[in-house]
């Protein structure tokens, strides 16, 4: 090891040319998915009081929203349904007339090729106690959640969604969905699996915006421990095993070590992670306080996530985050 006065890394620190270029990680709008939130009725369109900056979009307003995410060069959308009416059984998940189908196919005509369409996979926005599958006796059916997942699964490839992302942490959700996406035709779909996925604090405000709240108990009996880390390898092995072409993390900034865990046990599958609502809320409230620099903190958050690992980042802040880019 050459030892100081010899090594003075501060030499590469001088200018900012030099800084740019021993840059080891450089951020791109092409690394984000921008997570859309489409209400069914368009009353309850519009601001998220828990997260500032980020608006409900209707059926009508989504193709525009599409067009501000294609100009940024941002390269997917990740989609969510809010139905008007919601049941036991999740219907409206996969119905032909569902909000989120609809949803599906606005995006598409309006992304063409430009953006990627991604749709979440989970019931908990459709289901009227809120819970993420079918209940038996308050407790989740994994199995009868599978087959509404594999169901809505082909349906959003059929309204041309490009990826499908389970997220509900059913066991086996990645393998039924594989079967189902190939039953219907749909064999060059990709899977994006929320393969790990915590059972965390840090969804608070997106189960505002998503109108998901569990109405009793809470997603412990599916969703990861914090407090672990081995567990999640074997979750993104199954989930590859399964058929996964991608796996996530979630949330990101608490579960870097994570990321970066997935990312040297398997070297060739694509992570994408996910900052997930609490995460950006955090940063707005605290930027909003005049406590921090919001886009120094938000680029930096978004910096750690991709040095950790991901190649793809979830993010609220993908606009934003897009236009200081080539500011
Ligand atoms: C479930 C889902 C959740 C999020 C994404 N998909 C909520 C949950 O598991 O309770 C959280 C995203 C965020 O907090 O930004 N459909």
């Amino acid at each position: 090891m050459r030892q100081f006065p010899h090594t003075r890394l501060r030499r590469l620190r001088a200018v900012p040319a030099l800084r740019e270029l021993v840059l080891e990680t450089r951020l791109s709008a092409r690394d984000f998915i921008y997570p859309i939130f489409v209400v069914e009725q368009p009353e309850s369109a519009g601001a998220v009081a828990s997260m500032p900056g980020v608006e409900r979009q209707t059926l009508d307003s989504l193709p525009g929203m599409i067009e501000r995410v294609a100009e940024r060069r941002i390269s997917a959308v990740m989609l969510f349904g809010i139905p008007r009416r919601k049941d036991a059984g999740a219907s409206q998940a996969w119905a032909a007339e569902g909000v989120i189908v609809r949803a599906i196919e606005r995006a598409r005509r309006a992304a063409g090729t430009a953006v990627a369409v991604i749709a979440d996979v989970c019931l908990c926005e459709y289901t009227d106690h809120g819970h993420c599958g079918i209940l038996r006796q308050e407790r989740i059916d994994n199995d009868a959640t599978l087959e509404i997942l594999a169901k809505a699964s082909a349906a959003y490839a059929q309204a041309g969604a490009d990826v499908v992302a389970p997220s509900g942490m059913m066991d086996g959700m990645v393998g039924a969905i594989r079967g189902a996406l190939d039953a219907a035709g749909r064999t060059d779909t990709s899977i994006l699996s929320y393969a790990v996925k915590y059972a965390s604090a840090f969804y608070g405000p997106f189960r505002d915006a998503a109108e998901c709240a569990p109405k009793h108990g809470d997603r412990r009996s599916h969703q990861m421990d914090p407090g672990n880390a081995r567990e999640a390898l074997a979750e993104v092995e199954l989930d590859i095993a399964e058929g996964a072409d991608m796996v996530m993390v979630k949330p990101a900034m608490p579960y870097l070590d994570v990321v970066r865990c997935v990312r040297e046990a398997h070297s060739s599958v694509p992570i994408a992670a996910y900052q997930v609502s609490g995460e950006y809320s955090m940063i707005k409230a605290a930027s909003a306080k005049g406590w921090i620099d919001e886009r120094r903190a938000a680029m930096e958050a978004l910096t750690g996530i991709k040095r950790a690992g991901a190649d793809a980042i979830l993010t609220y802040y993908a606009l934003e985050a897009a236009e200081w880019l080539i500011a």
